[in-house]
């Protein structure tokens, strides 16, 4: 109970507890970004309340009121389509034609511009989502670099295609041209590195983009607004806030969103797919749920693998698709690894985003702390027992200290589902195929680590686990980076693979300028080359 007075004091801080650099102030986006205009908005606005609560003089304590966002209709985002399409206008809209060294140099402008908004985006996120401070500036950062780096890889790939190819008689010259209009939705957890590793590509490859924040993770986004308008030509960037069923279901039900980038549920996931008149016709990437397993065997080395697997499960509160969301001990070492998990999980800090060597902090997405528990009295109902009562399981507020289940099994809710939170299931096995089992009959395929020493035992598993699932990770947390690693998965886990690399041809496909070689193809192909008559058929090497 002294942690609930502890996180009491937390929860119901007063405005003069927070230090003057991380103040929030208030948000109050009254505009959406469309065809290259911030439109002010006079309809409904959505309230934002942060995840982080605060005290009134008069000692009532509630979340700290962020700001608002525009919620706007079905006609709006009608109208950022029509936007995106007039601007991709079937491929001879400025953008889409533009050579690969212009369509560069705005998107460098455009990192430049956004570097200067660091302060103001890394405060926001941290007030909206509850990010910890060095998290939020990490994801601001990683985001900078991602963009960075699409810029070279495009310009890389551009070289390595600017030398034609002739085979069997017949010149060809062969590139990556967009897809059309693509719709960029992103997850809470991450919702601008996320949300940027599809937009970037999808931008820096030709194609129009509309872009919904998630719910949670929209204000962070307002000082981005002005540099999308004033870099990007007219509707080549749009944006839309509100429900899914009124912002998002009209414009996929068009048949006119060539390519949907999605990273949330499968469930969601399938039910847009499913919208589309011609699902052929929407080229989908999407990253979805996982329920990562570390397997700690007998051989394991506990003073690393303790610290990595904490951090694998509960980094960001364990709101990661790549956390570890299920511990598989063996048998022979349990109560050690267990006793020594406990010790390690609660002494993580439980507090706010800016405190130093915070780790746990209040979660943003609404009813998490009653979903959490009702998974936590589930498990004890089928028999596990909250291994850590005294600081594990304490709500107050939007806050839930991480809690460690032992033993887990079918008959739990915890067993199956993505708990996506400070939830730390753990069972343990005799037989390695138990561990196996679990991940084959698993509705996910993302990743898995194993903690052992003994390189025979991990040879014998990496060979099969590598086909179930896609990163196998040795005495290594799950994670996605770095980003120039390909990251995808099986099952309801992934559809499409997303890297600084992959990401570019995700956004894109192969068109082909081909001509058989007789003496006028190659008149009229030798002219247009060396009079830089197109940005397609074109030798030019960018420097
Ligand atoms: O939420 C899922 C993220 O893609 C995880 O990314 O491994 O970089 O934390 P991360």
């Amino acid at each position: 109970m002294i942690e609930i007075e502890i996180m009491k004091k937390y929860e119901c801080l007063k405005s003069s507890e927070i230090p003057a650099e991380f103040g929030p102030g208030e948000v109050h986006q009254k505009v959406y970004l469309l065809n290259g205009e911030l439109v002010p908005w006079s309809g409904v606005y959505q309230d934002v309340k942060s995840p982080v609560y605060v005290t009134e003089e008069n000692g009532d304590c509630h979340p700290y009121h962020l700001g608002s966002y525009p919620k706007l209709t079905s006609k709006e985002s009608m109208s950022a389509l029509n936007s995106a399409i007039e601007a991709y206008d079937y491929g001879r809209g400025k953008w889409p034609v533009m050579g690969v060294e212009k369509r560069t140099a705005i998107m460098s402008r455009f990192l430049n511009r956004m570097a200067e908004k660091r302060d103001e985006v890394v405060r926001i996120l941290m007030w909206e989502i509850g990010k910890s401070y060095p998290d939020a500036l990490k994801e601001f950062d990683r985001t900078l670099e991602y963009i960075r780096d699409t810029i070279d890889t495009y310009k890389e790939l551009d070289r390595d295609n600017s030398r034609p190819e002739i085979e069997e008689g017949i010149f060809a010259q062969i590139r990556r041209s967009p897809l059309g209009v693509v719709l960029c939705m992103g997850p809470y957890n991450y919702p601008l590195n996320e949300t940027f590793a599809t937009l970037i590509p999808a931008l820096i490859m030709g194609n129009t983009v509309i872009f919904k924040p998630p719910k949670v993770g929209v204000l962070l986004f307002e000082p981005l607004l002005q540099l999308f308008a004033e870099c990007f030509p007219k509707g080549v960037v749009n944006t839309i806030y509100g429900k899914g069923s009124e912002v998002v279901t009209p414009i996929i039900e068009s048949g006119k969103i060539n390519s949907l980038a999605f990273i949330g549920s499968s469930k969601v996931a399938d039910n847009l797919k499913l919208k589309h008149p011609k699902p052929h016709r929407m080229r989908a990437i999407l990253g979805l749920e996982a329920k990562n397993v570390a397997i700690i065997m007998e051989d394991a080395d506990l003073d690393s693998a303790i610290p990595e697997i904490v951090s694998g499960a509960l980094s960001f509160n364990g709101q990661r698709c790549t956390a570890l969301k299920m511990l598989y001990v063996h048998e022979s070492i349990k109560d050690e690894f267990l006793q020594r998990l406990v010790a390690a999980v609660d002494a993580l800090k439980v507090g706010l985003p800016w405190e130093d060597g915070v780790k746990i902090t209040a979660l943003p997405e609404e009813g998490k702390t009653e979903y959490l528990k009702n998974l936590v009295d589930d498990a004890i109902l089928h028999g596990a027992k909250l291994m850590n009562p005294e600081h594990g399981g304490n709500i107050v507020n939007s806050m839930f200290t991480p809690a460690v289940m032992y033993p887990v099994n079918d008959k739990m809710k915890l067993y199956y589902e993505e708990q996506f939170g400070p939830v730390v299931p753990v069972m343990s096995y005799h037989d390695i195929e138990e561990p196996l089992q679990y991940i084959i009959n698993s509705k996910y395929g993302q990743q898995v680590s194993l903690f052992g020493t003994n390189s025979d035992t991990i040879a014998d598993l990496i060979d099969p686990l590598v086909n179930q699932l896609c990163r196998v990770n040795i005495n290594s947390q799950c994670q996605r980076g770095p980003d120039t690693f390909p990251f995808t998965g099986r099952k309801d886990s992934a559809e499409g693979t997303l890297s600084v690399y992959d990401a570019l041809r995700s956004f894109s496909i192969r068109s082909i300028v081909a001509a058989k070689g007789t003496e006028t193809n190659k008149d009229i192909v030798r002219d247009i080359i060396r009079n830089n008559k197109s940005s397609f058929l074109s030798t030019d090497y960018i420097l």
